[in-house]
This record gives C-alpha cells, structure tokens and sequence, in this order.
C-alpha cells in the first residue's frame, strides 16, 4: 500500500534537490536522480559540525522527500541516495523510521544482485550496449549493504556486499591498481564480457571520480569486513593516485588521469573531495597513516583556498571546478552536490 502511494507521487517526479548550475540557473533534481540524497546529507553534516537544531530541522525534511525511493528497484544508486541522507541521519538521531527506511532500500538493492555474476546491476539503460554492467561507483553502494546487516541481524546484505567487492576487486582493476568505469557480465557463464569507460578518457584511462570511489569503496569495506585484502587494495589505489605523474601538485585531479590534453583540460574538485575523504578514513586503519593525512590536508587545503565558492554567490554551492560528465559534455567545470558533500564529510573527519 504505502509502496503504491509512494510510487504514484513519483509520476509527478517533484524536483525536491539542488544539484548544479547549469546555464546560470540553478538545477533542481527529483528524488529518482542519483545524486537526490546528498544535500540532506550536507545537512545532515552541518548538524553534526554544529549540533544547532535548526540544521536538523532541515536535515529530517529534506530526508523525507526520499522517501519513495527506497522502493525504487531500476537503480543501483540506492546507498549514494539513501545512506548519504537517512543512514547519516540514522547515526546522528537513531530515529526508528530512518532505520526502516534503510532496511527496505537494502532489501530493494538486493533484488539487482546476480549470483552467477557475483555482483550487483548497475544500470539499466544501454541494453544494446551491454549485458549486465558492474561500475566501480557500484562499491559505494555498499555501505547501505553492510548497514542493514547491523541493523537486522540478516547476513543477506553483508554477504552481498563481500561478493561484490571480492568480484570487483577481481576484474575491475589493472597491474597498478587502476581502475576500470565499465565491467560487462555475461549472465550465463558469470565471465567478464568487456571492459571499457563510460564517463572517462578512454576505456584504458583511469577516470578520476572512479578512483575515488574505488579508494573509498575498499577502505569502507576493510572497516565493515577487516578483511586484509581490502585493505591492501584501499593502500595499492592509493599509491597510484598519489603516486600518479599527471596528478596536479595541488592534489585536485585533472577529470582524468590520462586525457592527452593534460594540463589544458578541467580539473574535478569532485574527485578531489571523495579522495581526501576516503584518505582520512583510510589514515585510521593503515600502516601509511601519516602519508595519507598529509595527502588529505593538502587537498583540502587547496579546495579550502583555491576551488571554494565566495560566500552567498553560486546558489549557496560550495565548491567549484567539478566534472560531472565530460565525454557527455554534461556538467564540466560547475559546482556539484555531492563534491560539497563529500568536502564536508573531508572536513568532519579531518577533525576526528
Ligand atoms: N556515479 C556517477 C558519477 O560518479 O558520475
């Protein structure tokens, strides 16, 4: 029942987040896009910085627009919209209805999960394309994975999560730790089809937002699981983002590691932010604490003084200089939501 009024709502597809500027304007969202759940989530962060009532007010209403999602089974970005907004209000308020909301997303990401593959279905368009595509953004969706496991006792979603990033660790990455945007599954035989780039370079490129989802995604799974081979892969991307030649000396990666036009060619503060957030997290468990903390310093260093927005200009937005989507020619050099989500996320745990 409550599926059905949620869903019928849908068909209004009611803009309820900001998540660019695009042509001066600002650009609003509806719940169903990938990137809805990040501004509760930064509201949810200035909670947390501040502890004022006012900014959970916002917070818990901006969360609840959310709400039909949890039911929305043509997605694989389930974690980046419903944990960035109901799981970090969940952690901050221990409110009972966030804890359900988090379980049945959960239960809704679990329906996209292959067994013969090992792992979750990403997208769903491009069906002539490719048979059954695995992204490496697909690991941040784990995090909700592993939640709901806490939360209910049901080891379903746990063991999910562990098959995905044990196959994704398998066939997402190159001899330097690398990764790829696109691995395509065959549905039959469970074997790797093809991989290649969607939003990057070149199928041979290291896409920049991708390697900080894979840095984050493995230094999130070795805290969930303590499995060591996490944590090995989390120090092995590091060292190539780090290590990388083409990486700027102020830490902010160019969109891509290997566009050939480097250095004339936009930078992604997006990426630049997932990185020195997951470098932070990663700072906790590894043996290279000290290099990573001084690498994420840096970084939020440089997007502190030099990508931040003056304060009351760009519709609020806090960062500049992201790329969204650039073979798209979609949202190239422009504030985006979820690089403001993750600087503030950088910014909280640089101070834990
Ligand atoms: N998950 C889509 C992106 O990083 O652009």
């Amino acid at each position: 029942m409550l599926q059905n009024i949620l869903l019928a709502k849908d068909e209004k597809a009611e803009l309820i987040s900001p998540r660019t500027i695009e042509n001066g304007k600002l650009k609003l969202v509806p719940s169903k896009d990938w990137t809805s759940g990040f501004f509760a989530g930064q509201l949810w962060y200035l909670y947390e910085f501040t502890r004022d009532k006012k900014w959970k007010a916002k917070a818990d209403s901006f969360t609840l627009l959310l709400e039909k999602e949890q039911f929305n089974a043509s997605t694989h970005d389930m974690g980046f919209k419903m944990y960035n907004s109901y799981g970090i209000g969940y952690r901050l308020t221990k409110n009972a209805h966030y804890k359900a909301v988090i379980i049945q997303s959960a239960k809704t990401l679990a329906t996209r999960f292959n067994k013969k593959t090992g792992t979750i279905r990403s997208w769903d368009h491009h069906a002539d394309v490719w048979d059954f595509p695995v992204i490496i953004d697909n690991m941040m969706n784990l995090e909700l994975l592993f939640a709901a496991t806490r939360l209910t006792g049901d080891s379903l979603y746990y063991n999910i999560a562990v098959s995905h990033a044990n196959a994704t660790l398998k066939n997402h990455f190159r001899k330097d730790y690398s990764s790829y945007h696109v691995v395509d599954y065959d549905t039959i035989t469970g074997n790797v089809k093809k991989k290649m780039t969607h939003q990057g370079f070149a199928d041979e490129s290291a896409w920049a937002r991708g390697q900080g989802w894979a840095l984050y995604g493995f230094t999130m799974c070795y805290r969930e699981t303590k499995d060591k081979k996490y944590l090995h892969q989390a120090d092995s991307i590091a060292a190539f983002i780090l290590h990388h030649p083409n990486l700027p000396a102020d830490g902010v990666p160019y969109w891509d590691f290997n566009d050939t036009a480097i250095p004339a060619v936009p930078r992604d503060a997006s990426a630049a932010a997932v990185i020195a957030s997951g470098l932070y997290q990663l700072s906790k468990f590894s043996k290279q604490s000290k290099e990573y903390k001084i690498a994420a310093d840096k970084i939020l260093t440089s997007l502190t003084n030099n990508y931040r927005s003056a304060i009351g200009e760009n519709f609020g937005f806090i960062l500049l200089h992201s790329t969204g989507n650039k073979p798209a020619k979609s949202e190239i050099d422009v504030p985006i939501n979820y690089a403001d989500y993750y600087y503030l996320e950088a910014l909280l745990r640089s101070k834990k």
